[in-house]
């Protein structure tokens, strides 16, 4: 491959392989106009394939169902099985070991053939519509998963803006990417949004991931789904079911403020520690036992579980 980015990044449009610079959809793509379609993010990796193997997709089985509930959600008709293919496309076109893959499905193009002009947009979509998909690998840092020092953030509260469902993976991101700018400005890595609700202020999840906290009264708890409308998350799920003593429930504005420990779990994020909120250090400014405990657990899962995780 070509290009500015050639051996660094590499794309994939409706069955092709191309250089990042070469990837072209229509601008009347319904993903474009409307954010109409929904993605996920793996992580490419080395540890855990064993002696000789190959990388591979962390937890891929999970990516696929949530990616089959988000395109259900929308009744966008693709396999979501088939995001495995494509990313073992990019990973062997690639050769990286160490990755991210970005996919995305849209709804696609409206073409003009036998239709009324005003087809090219209408907020029902027009039927028969074949899904655009994109998809691209960049490299990432060597997931160390004998390091067992969780990642650090200081993060800052924002409103949560967003929708009602956000248990959609949806390319439309607006809320989070203003949440996100806002905390940059306030010199923080991350926001944590707050959610006003009929219980008062609830803490939902962080701009790019899930949260999780260990309360005042040693309650280690994550949001419900049903608390706040929220993603899924894939990490959250995974520690969830190896954790028992991980509890889902109402995170108050207030639980949050006078929490323990602070943590945001996510693809990229494993499990990060927040380390200041607001600008006041949260567990004296650095990452706490339950944290550490955590972000070690899953690195163990890991580096040991193969794909089933
Ligand atoms: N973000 N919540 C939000 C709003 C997210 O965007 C993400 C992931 C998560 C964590 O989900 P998971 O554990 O499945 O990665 C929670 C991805 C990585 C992104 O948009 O880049």
């Amino acid at each position: 491959m070509r290009g500015v980015y050639a051996g660094v990044v590499l794309a994939y449009v409706n069955g092709e392989l191309c250089a990042p610079e070469a990837a072209r959809v229509s601008p009347f793509d319904r993903g474009y106009l409307f954010a109409d379609g929904v993605y996920e993010a793996l992580r490419v990796t080395m540890a855990g394939a064993g002696a000789g193997g190959d990388p591979r997709v962390v937890a891929p089985h999970r990516h696929v169902r949530r990616l089959a509930r988000s395109l259900g959600a929308l009744s966008i008709p693709w396999p979501a099985g088939e995001m495995l293919t494509v990313a073992k496309q990019l990973i062997e076109g690639s050769r990286l070991s160490e990755a991210l893959i970005y996919f995305q499905v849209t709804r696609g193009v409206p073409g003009l053939a036998g239709r009324a002009p005003q087809a090219l947009r209408t907020h029902v979509p027009p039927a028969g519509l074949t899904p655009t998909v994109f998809a691209f690998i960049r490299p990432m840092p060597r997931l160390d998963t004998a390091e067992l020092a969780p990642p650090t953030k200081r993060c800052a509260t924002g409103a949560d803006m967003r929708w009602l469902r956000c248990d959609i993976k949806s390319i439309a991101l607006l809320g989070n990417v203003l949440a996100s700018v806002q905390a940059a400005g306030a010199g923080a890595e991350e926001a944590i949004l707050l959610r006003s609700t009929p219980l008062g202020r609830v803490a939902s999840e962080g701009s790019l991931t899930n949260l999780a906290v260990v309360r005042a009264d040693g309650v280690l708890m994550t949001p419900a789904l049903e608390s706040a409308s929220i993603l899924p998350g894939i990490t959250r799920e995974i520690l969830l079911d190896n954790n028992t003593d991980l509890a889902e429930g109402v995170v108050t504005e207030a639980d949050l403020r006078a929490a323990r420990e602070v943590m945001l779990l996510g693809t990229t994020a494993a499990v990060t520690a927040v380390t200041h909120l607001d600008g006041a250090p949260v567990h004296d400014g650095g990452a706490g036992p339950i944290t550490r405990r955590l972000h070690a657990g899953l690195m163990e899962l890991v580096a040991r579980a193969g794909e089933d995780i």
